[in-house]
C-alpha cells in the first residue's frame, strides 16, 4: 500500500506525521511523495487558525471524484481538527466519502481502519486528556528531518489563552516520564541524529512528579556528545532566570528561545488571558541578552485581537522593536469556536490587514539589521539540507546559512562558515 500524508500546521503535526508514517511503515506501507499514486492519502490536520483549516478542507473535498471513481482509494482525516465539537458530524453531512476520521488520541488505530471491509465513514475519537498517543518504541517513528529529531516532552495545554483552540482540542497537560525523554534522546543519538528538539505547547510547565523543566532541560543537555538541542514553545509567564542558567551551563543547548509575546499591550494580553505585562516580557528579554552571549529570540505576534486599537497596536510595534528579535511569526486574528474571545467583537478585516502589513514591514527591517549584524564573523552552522550546488545549514542561534557544496561535507556536519553578505532572513558565507 502506498501511502501519502498531507500535514498542517506547526512541528508538533510534523512530527505527529512521523509517528503515523511509523505505524503505516510497519503494516507494510510505503511513503508515496506523490499523492496521485497513493492508495492511502492521510490528512494531519490542524485547527488553529481558519486558514489552515480552510486549506485541509478545501483539499480534502478535491479528491471527492477520485474517490467516486476508484472505490479501493482511501481518505483517512486525522489531527486535532477531528477532536473539535461537532466536526464528526460536519465530515458525515459534507464529506461523507472519506473513509476513516481518528482523534488525536487514536492514531494507532489507523491499521485497524484500513483492514476494515466496511469503513463508511468510521469515525473515532476520544476525547478524554492523557495525551497523544505515544510512540514509546521511538525506533517505529519514521522520522523525515535528520539531522534533527523531534522528541514531544509533554502533550497539550492547560493555559486557556482566551483566542486558543488548543487546550480544548488537544486536553489538559500531561507530562511524558523524564526516563522515556532521556532514553529516547539517547536513541536518537546512537542513530546519529545531531540534533534534538524538545517540543510541547508549553516547556516550561513540563512536570513529572517533582521533576521539571529545567532538570530535564539540563540533563538532555548533558547528554555526552556533542549535538544541539532546542526547545519549543516557552511562555513568558513560566520562562525564568533558572533556564536561562541551564541554557547557559551546556554547550550542546542552543542559544535561541522562541517566546511568543502575541502583544505588547497590558489590555490586550490581559483580555488574551497571557499572565504576563508587556513589561515583565521585556525584563526577561534583557535577562536573556544580559546573560547569554550570541542569544536570538523569536516570538509570535499576532494583530487584531477583538478591541485592540491604534493605540494598543502600536504599543506591540513598540514592544517589536524594543525586542529586536530575530524572526517572529505573524498572525492575524481568528476567532475559533468555543473559546472566551470568539464571543468578543472583531476589529475588522480591513484593519487587520492595514496592521499585519505595518507589522511585518517593521520586523522585515529589524530581521534585515540582525543578519547585516553577521557579516564577518565565522559560525558553526550545521549543514541541515541540500540543494542544487548549496547546503542549508543553521548557527546555534538559529540563522540560516547557505553555502556551496564542496569539500565532501554532508548533511549532519558540523562547518564553521565565515558569513560574507546576507539577505533578509539569510546568510551566505565560506566554509573554513
Ligand atoms: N488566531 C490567530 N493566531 C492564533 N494563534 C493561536 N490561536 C490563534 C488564533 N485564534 C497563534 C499564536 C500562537 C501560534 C502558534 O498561533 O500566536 O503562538
Ligand atoms: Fe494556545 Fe496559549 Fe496553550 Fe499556546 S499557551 S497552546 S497559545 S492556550
Amino acid at each position: 500500500m502506498l501511502y501519502h500524508i498531507v500535514t498542517y500546521g506547526c512541528q508538533m503535526n510534523v512530527h505527529e506525521s512521523e509517528k503515523i508514517a511509523g505505524i503505516l511503515k510497519k503494516e507494510g506501507g510505503e511513503l508515496c511523495p506523490d499523492i496521485e499514486k497513493a492508495d492511502l492519502v492521510v490528512f494531519n490536520t490542524c485547527c488553529i487558525r481558519d486558514t489552515a483549516e480552510k486549506r485541509a478542507l478545501g483539499n480534502i473535498g478535491a479528491l471527492k471524484k477520485r474517490k467516486r471513481e476508484n472505490k479501493d482509494f482511501m481518505i483517512a482525516v486525522l489531527g486535532c481538527m477531528t477532536q473539535q465539537e461537532g466536526f464528526a458530524e460536519m465530515m458525515r453531512e459534507k464529506f461523507p466519502f472519506v473513509d476513516i476520521i481518528l482523534g488525536t488520541n487514536n492514531l494507532h488505530l489507523l491499521p485497524y481502519y484500513i483492514k476494515l471491509k466496511d469503513k463508511k465513514n468510521s469515525v473515532d475519537i476520544d476525547r478524554a486528556n492523557g495525551g497523544t498517543y505515544d510512540v514509546n518504541l521511538t525506533s517505529d517513528t519514521f522520522r523525515t528531518s535528520f539531522p534533527n529529531a523531534w522528541v514531544n516532552i509533554m502533550y497539550g495545554c492547560d493555559n486557556f489563552c482566551s483566542y486558543c483552540i488548543v487546550p480544548y482540542v488537544r486536553g489538559r497537560e500531561v507530562s511524558r516520564p523524564p526516563k522515556d525523554v532521556l532514553n529516547e534522546i539517547k536513541f536518537l543519538l546512537d542513530e546519529g541524529y545531531k540534533e534534538i528538539t524538545l517540543l510541547g505547547q508549553n516547556v516550561n510547565s513540563y512536570r513529572y512528579e517533582d521533576y521539571d523543566f529545567k532538570r530535564l532541560l539540563a540533563e538532555a543537555g548533558n547528554s555526552g556528545k556533542k549535538f544541539r538541542l532546542r526547545f519549543m514553545t516557552s511562555n513568558p509567564k513560566d520562562f525564568d532566570k533558572d533556564v536561562i542558567d541551564v541554557i547557559k551551563s551546556s554547550d550542546n543547548i542552543c542559544k535561541h528561545i522562541h517566546l511568543p509575546a502575541q502583544s505588547g499591550s497590558d489590555g490586550i494580553l490581559r483580555l488574551m488571558n497571557r499572565k504576563y505585562t508587556a513589561a515583565r516580557y521585556l525584563d526577561l528579554v534583557l535577562a536573556v541578552r544580559e546573560n547569554i552571549e550570541d542569544a536570538l529570540i523569536s516570538s509570535d505576534i499576532m494583530v487584531g485581537f477583538p478591541t485592540e486599537t491604534e493605540e494598543d497596536f502600536s504599543q506591540t510595534l513598540d514592544l517589536v522593536k524594543k525586542s529586536r528579535f530575530s524572526q517572529a511569526f505573524t498572525f492575524v486574528y481568528s476567532p475559533r469556536s468555543g473559546t472566551v474571545s470568539a464571543k468578543m467583537e472583531d476589529v475588522g478585516a480591513e484593519v487587520k490587514k492595514r496592521r499585519i502589513t505595518e507589522l511585518i514591514r517593521v520586523q522585515n527591517k529589524i530581521t534585515k539589521e540582525i543578519s547585516e549584524g553577521f557579516k564577518g564573523l565565522t559560525r558553526e552552522v550545521l549543514i541541515e539540507s541540500a540543494e542544487g550546488d548549496n547546503f542549508f545549514g543553521r548557527t546555534d542561534n538559529g540563522r540560516v546559512v547557505t553555502f556551496e557544496k564542496s569539500n565532501g561535507f554532508k548533511i549532519g556536519d558540523f562547518v564553521n562558515v565565515k558569513i560574507t553578505a546576507s539577505k533578509s532572513s539569510s546568510l551566505t558565507g565560506t566554509p573554513l
